[in-house]
């Protein structure tokens, strides 16, 4: 996924898609998992470019970024710790996983770290349910993962 650097500001490619797709029926969708493809999230500045362009109220952008749990509206940390809460990981503690990370970084499920490091996310089957519970980070997959390793996951990330 390309993460555009400037997050008030419509890329070239959205700025195509949305010529593209304006005019269409269910474009609104369409146009903001374009949005979310190209920043990682749905910045504020940009629901309300597209608001503009699309001709219609901010708040109808908001209403459907909030229904969808697919949407994100807040920057995604560096490196976005996610913690599959699926069946097996969590009959294998996942849910104590979370609580750990929260506690660690001072922030809730869905929040990032002021300094823009870290954010978790409780995440659906990731498909290794044999290593559960399991977190993915990038590409990393760390399974069979135990609260107690936490401090060291965190760590490795913290000084790269
Ligand atoms: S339930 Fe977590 S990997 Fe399948």
């Amino acid at each position: 996924m390309a993460t555009a650097t400037d997050d008030t500001t419509l890329t070239e490619g959205l700025t195509a898609f949305i010529e593209e797709w304006k005019d269409r029926p269910g474009n609104l969708i369409m146009i903001l998992h374009k949005v979310q493809e190209e920043y990682g999230y749905v910045p504020r500045a940009i629901a309300f470019e597209v608001a503009r362009i699309l001709d219609v109220p901010l708040a109808k952008i908001y209403g459907v970024v909030t229904f969808y749990h697919f949407f994100k509206l807040e920057k995604p940390g560096d490196h976005n710790l996610q913690v599959c809460m699926g069946t097996a990981c969590y009959l294998k503690g996942a849910a104590d996983l979370i609580t750990e990370l929260e506690t660690l970084l001072g922030i809730g499920v869905g929040g990032t770290t002021p300094d823009g490091k870290f954010s978790i996310e409780a995440v659906r089957c990731v498909g290794c349910c044999g290593l559960a519970p399991v977190m993915v980070v990038g590409e990393e997959v760390y399974g069979k993962l135990t609260t107690d390793k936490l401090p060291e996951v965190l760590a490795k990330y913290n000084n790269g």
